[in-house]
Parts: structure tokens; sequence; C-alpha cells
């Protein structure tokens, strides 16, 4: 059997530590969680090492047992399991954390985290992560008209002044079948805003 090569693209390149580098994804109840299976995947064939959690709505888009087959990790679907020590989940998982990507973030999650709710096992991680040294990277997606909501825009507008990172979204054909702005990031887009903060070379 041929031995799987660690970071086969060069992902990864610029992560200097002798561990992987931990990387959290969460997934929101958007159309686009199926694009996060492909970056989930070349994370972890990049030598990364992915957990993911999982929204309730995400779960109606995606099995949990596809993204724990991708990423060889359980998975998280509730703040109420895998809580194995002393430490709750959340804040080990924060704490371990090297980068974390909302992807995809919905008009909801990212209302949520604009207005500091953490009621959920992505918001209650994320809110748990120190962004001064961990950066959070977002990937929102939506039809056109919720991007342009005034809500949403006033929501990014915090969320950037309180130090999230954003890829995308882009302009193109959307789920309802309508073309405007609201597109999730392609998965090679949002794998080159995660190489350029493991690089260093940018603050996406
Ligand atoms: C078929 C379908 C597709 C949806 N796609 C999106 C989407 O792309 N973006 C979005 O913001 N909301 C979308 N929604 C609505 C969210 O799933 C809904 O607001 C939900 O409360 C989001 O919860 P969460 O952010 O906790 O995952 C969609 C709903 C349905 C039924």
């Amino acid at each position: 059997m041929t031995p799987i090569p660690s970071n086969p693209d060069g992902l990864l390149a610029g992560w200097k530590r002798s561990t992987p580098p931990n990387i959290f994804v969460g997934v929101t109840g958007g159309i686009a969680a199926y694009k996060t299976c492909t970056v989930v995947s070349r994370l972890a064939q990049a030598g990364a090492h992915v957990t993911v959690a999982m929204t309730p709505s995400a779960t109606k888009f995606v099995a949990h047992l596809t993204f724990q087959a991708l990423s060889g990790h359980p998975v998280y679907t509730t703040p109420w399991e895998h809580i194995e020590s002393h430490d709750p989940q959340h804040i080990s998982l924060a704490r371990s954390c090297d980068l974390a990507l909302i992807a995809p973030i919905t008009m909801d999650t990212l209302a949520k985290l604009a207005t500091g709710r953490a009621d959920d096992v992505v918001t209650l991680i994320v809110s748990a992560i120190d962004r001064s040294t961990t950066p959070v990277l977002l990937a929102p997606s939506m039809n056109d008209v919720m991007w342009h909501q005034p809500a949403t825009q006033r929501n990014l507008k915090t969320l950037n002044e309180d130090g999230f990172r954003f890829v995308g979204p882009g302009d193109g054909w959307q789920a309802c079948r309508t073309v405007g702005t609201g597109r999730m990031a392609e998965p090679e887009e949002i794998l080159a805003s995660i190489s350029a903060i493991v690089n260093g070379s940018t603050t996406a």
C-alpha cells in the first residue's frame, strides 16, 4: 500500500510547527454546505487535524457522517455530546484550534455572532475562541436579497470591526435560481485564504 503523502499540494507549506495545525470547521444551514466537504477533505489530505461542528440546520443539507468520514474525526452537532473530560468540549476545542472557518455561514449565524449569541455548537465554540491569537474566517452564503438586507450589512460591519475575517461571497448563479451576490466562495478560494493565513502572508 502506498503511504499517503503529507501536504501533497503544499496547502499548509507555511506551517512551521512539528504538530499538524488544528483547524476547526463550523458548518451552518445553507445549500453551499456541499462545497465545504471538499474543503474538509483537502485540509485532511494536507495533514491538518480537522474538527467539524454543524448546526442542526446544517445537518439537513449534509449528513454529519460525511464530514466524519472526510475529516477522520467525530463531528459535533450539539453542545451536549463528546464531553469526555472535565474540560467542556467548546472550551477545549476553542483553546486547541489554530484556525477556525465557518463555511457556509448563514444570514442567521452572522446575526448570532454579531450579537454575541451562542445557542448552538458552532457559535458556542467560536464564541470561546480568542481572535487575538486565533484567526476566525467566515465564508458567507445566501441569496442576493438576504445579502443586501440592511441587517446583514450591519452585522458584517460589526463582525469586521470585531476582528473576524472574510472570504467571499462571490457573484453568480445561486441555488434560488437567480444570479446575484451571496454565492459562497469556491473551495479553492477558501483553501487559498487558509493557506495565506497559515503562511502568514495576509490578514485575509
Ligand atoms: C432549502 C433551504 C436553503 C437555505 N439556504 C440558505 C442559505 O444559503 N443561506 C442562508 O443564510 N440561509 C439559508 N437557508 C435558511 C437557513 O437554513 C435558516 O435561516 C436557518 O435558521 C439557519 O440556521 P443556522 O444558521 O443555525 O444553521 C435555507 C433554508 C432552506 C430551507
